[in-house]
């Protein structure tokens, strides 16, 4: 007889083991992954808080937390603020540690290790937020070809009544089975990543304006609006995790079709004459063609948002709809209004507006925060959807914060 209960209770997890890995395997976009990731090895282990380490270069980069005591239910802002710094990879620290040698660690209480370990805790996460970090499940993150990337830390398991525990060796092995398939999870996303920066980074050589800080920030603001926007229209959790992910990375490309517009305009310093101008709204035709004959459900939103980025609300923009990516020039048409503009271009016009108006640029210096602020809600109803412009104001501690991290 008991010997039968042990594989029900091993069933049991190993079902919601692998749905979690299923909910993994649809994630592209790394910061949404890492999310996913952290919630779901949490909910394994009944961890308290939880952070993950990426590797880059010689370095493991504080990439991204999850804290129930000191954030729940926030938008956490917090988030953006402390994932900056860096720790070597050795083993004077627990994440050094783990990453140097592939070894996992448990630790039952961080402030008093074992004497003869090498490692010791830095508690610099707990004097600056007054959190006390006791237990810690620390394993490494590797990829298909076993190398190294990343190390995943979750901290303090607690009971029901939220008294600290030590996690079991049992958690140990299913959070570490988990982490190898979050690797190689982790591994593809950091590709894609890397041909979104390509495109990026392509862009920026041609187009002074168009910067990776510039780019990586539209792209977190939208998404941060999105997910205000999705929270009061009563969006699934499922398909906000889905969407947020794709409009993050179509949002940093809402102008790669600058490309195709010629040095002489996008290099000129100071205004734009007429035909210039003209010859310059080419670039929402020209990023839509990159995206033509969609593949997929993120090269159909690429392609929404570079066609509609620059619509406008009182349907004063352009292209409007007489939208083939295929025209030589501007058709001279009304352009969409209101709704007829997908949600996301509508998204990602604020973000970029607001981004550009609080950036120097060739042929301004950056506007002082009032003045920007001032012209966001004036346009509302204008240039902007005027749900958006009030969520915008909701989250704009957020909206800062994404600001300070990508100066
Ligand atoms: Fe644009
Ligand atoms: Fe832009």
């Amino acid at each position: 007889m008991r010997e039968t209960k042990q594989p029900v209770a091993e069933a049991a997890d190993l079902g919601s083991i692998l749905e979690k890995l299923e909910r993994l395997h649809h994630i592209r976009d790394l910061s949404t992954l890492l999310d996913s990731i952290l919630t779901e090895t949490r909910s394994l282990a009944q961890a308290d808080a939880g952070s993950i380490f990426l590797v880059e270069g010689k370095k493991l980069k504080f990439s991204y937390v999850q804290n129930d005591t000191l954030y729940r239910n926030d938008f956490l802002a917090s988030r953006y603020i402390y994932s900056n710094s860096e720790i070597e990879i050795d083993k004077s620290s627990l994440a050094g540690y783990v990453a140097a040698t592939g070894e996992s660690l448990l630790v039952a209480d961080a402030y008093k290790l074992g004497p003869g370990v090498p490692y010791s805790f830095n508690p610099y996460f707990d004097e600056i937020s007054s959190y006390r970090t006791r237990s810690m499940l620390i394993v490494p993150l590797r990829t298909s070809k076993n190398d190294m990337v990343g190390v995943l830390e979750l901290i303090n398991r607690l009971d029901p009544e939220g008294k600290t525990l030590s996690f079991t060796q049992r958690q140990r092995s299913i959070v570490a089975q988990f982490a190898f398939y979050a690797g190689v999870a982790i591994e593809r996303a950091l590709l894609l990543r890397d041909v979104v920066y390509k495109m990026v980074m392509m862009a920026a050589m041609r187009d002074p304006e168009e910067t990776q800080p510039h780019v990586n920030r539209v792209g977190s603001y939208s998404v941060e609006i999105y997910r205000r926007w999705a929270a009061r229209h009563e969006v699934p959790k499922a398909d906000i995790d889905a969407f947020q992910d794709l409009l993050k990375m179509s949002a940093m490309l809402h102008d790669i079709g600058k490309v195709g517009i010629p040095d002489a305009i996008l290099q000129k310093k100071g205004p734009l004459d007429e035909d210039e101008r003209e010859r310059m709204k080419m670039h929402v035709l020209l990023g839509a063609r990159y995206f033509e004959n969609p593949q997929s459900e993120w090269d159909t939103l690429a392609r929404e948002i570079a066609l509609g980025h620059h619509e406008r609300w009182d349907g004063a923009g352009y292209p409007g709809l007489a939208s083939d990516a295929n025209l030589s020039r501007m058709p001279s048409v009304p352009g969409k209004k209101g709704r007829e503009i997908p949600l996301s271009a509508r998204i990602v016009a604020v973000a970029d507006v607001y981004d550009a108006l609080s950036s120097k640029r060739a042929y301004k210096d950056a506007w002082e925060e009032e003045r920007v602020l001032h012209h966001m809600r004036m346009e509302s109803g204008k240039h902007f959807d005027p749900e958006i412009v009030d969520i915008f104001f909701e989250i704009y501690d957020v909206i800062k914060a994404i600001r300070q991290k990508w100066e």
